[in-house]
């Protein structure tokens, strides 16, 4: 998609190195950077410099790559295969993606590894870009029909990030609402601010912006008194970890906005990549939900009067924070899940039906 009218993807290698956007200085500063050593590919995920469950997991797949070019050694690419999954516990794709790198390099001697694994990343990004753009195909109908019933501007809520900023290209939530885009029909996104790092309205927002798709900002709470007043056509959000059950685990505050849809009969829509479905976790109970830093909370970060990026302390010093990323929207309030393959309903014969498990 476009920032500044130029085309870009999240990810991509180029002279030996592999360059991104660094996220946590948008919407301000518009960095590429480069990531040069498989360190730096655990690094950019841990202080989300790359974030969102695709990009997460097309980030690990380079980060193998590096970890061949530094030392084509078979126990260091393994070793740090293993600290690429740990780097974030919630998004399966981190997992997903190593283990896909992991099984096409296994028995593959040494002068081949890096043509292969170079070819498997870009081949995982390739993958992950055309089922985004699969995902809006499938999620256009949806809003389709919403128009044609309303003959008015469909007014579409979205929680965090799960723009193409979080994936390759596209983006799961916001692929269906640039396709409406592009093919005129007129929509409206009501964009959750997504406290505590502010995912909604620093990149969300942004990047519907870049593509001329008119938003709002709200903060995380008004959604609920939005779609009491019928000024919600549909929520869409996106998923780091989705059960075969249909539970969908995705960005704190997911849940809230799934039960106050379920009170105002507002349809509550998921998009994933089957990247993201965990076939094996049986139990919510069981997905790691990562805990991070409560500074996130504590601390705001924004530009002053001049231009310059300053950190504040919003909190009373000697006050505890707790902050975790992440929470569990049970399958009965989720409507469909659109995937790359078409719509389905959130359980398991759903998803049996699509994915053929
Ligand atoms: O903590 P983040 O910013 O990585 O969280 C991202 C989300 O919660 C997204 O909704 C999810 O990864 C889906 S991205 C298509």
């Amino acid at each position: 998609m476009r920032i500044e009218g130029k085309e870009y993807r999240t990810i991509w290698y180029e002279g030996k190195v592999v360059k991104i956007i660094d996220q946590t200085k948008l919407p301000h500063r518009f960095i590429i950077k480069e990531l040069k050593t498989v360190k730096d590919a655990i690094n950019a995920i841990k202080v989300m410099e790359v974030r969102g469950a695709p990009l997460i997991g097309g980030t690990a797949a380079y980060g193998i790559v590096l970890a061949i070019q530094e030392r084509n050694d078979f126990e260091f690419i393994k070793k740090n295969s293993e600290e690429l999954v740990q780097s974030r516990p919630t998004a399966i794709n981190l997992k997903w993606a190593v283990d896909r790198m992991m099984k096409k390099l296994s028995g593959i001697n040494s002068d081949q590894i890096l043509d292969i694994a170079l070819n498997e990343a870009k081949e995982i990004c390739d993958e992950d870009e055309k089922f985004c753009e699969n995902i809006g195909i499938n999620g256009l109908r949806i809003i389709e029909e919403i128009y044609n019933k309303k003959k008015d501007t469909v007014n579409i809520l979205t929680h965090c990030n799960a723009g193409w900023l979080a994936t390759i290209n596209w983006g799961t939530a916001t692929s269906p609402i640039y396709h409406a885009h592009k093919k005129g029909i007129p929509v409206h996104v009501w964009v959750d601010e997504t406290r505590p790092r502010n995912q909604g309205a620093n990149l969300t927002s942004y990047e519907l912006n870049e593509e001329e798709i008119p938003n709002t900002i709200i903060a995380d709470n008004t959604g609920g008194i939005l779609m009491q007043r019928g000024e919600v056509d549909m929520c869409i959000v996106g998923t780091d970890r989705t059960l075969s059950n249909g539970d969908v685990c995705n960005k704190i505050g997911t849940y809230l906005k799934a039960l106050a849809a379920h009170d105002n009969n507002v349809p509550f829509y998921v998009a994933l990549p089957s990247s993201t479905i965990d076939w094996d976790i049986k139990n919510a109970k069981d997905i790691p939900i990562e805990e991070r830093n409560s500074e996130e909370l504590s601390h705001v970060e924004g530009i002053d009067e001049n231009d310059e990026i300053k950190k504040l302390l919003i909190y009373p010093s000697k006050s505890k924070a707790m902050n975790l990323a992440f929470d569990v929207t049970p399958a009965k309030y989720v409507t469909n899940l659109i995937t790359e393959k078409g719509i389905c309903e959130a359980s398991t014969e759903g998803l049996k039906k699509l994915f053929n498990k």
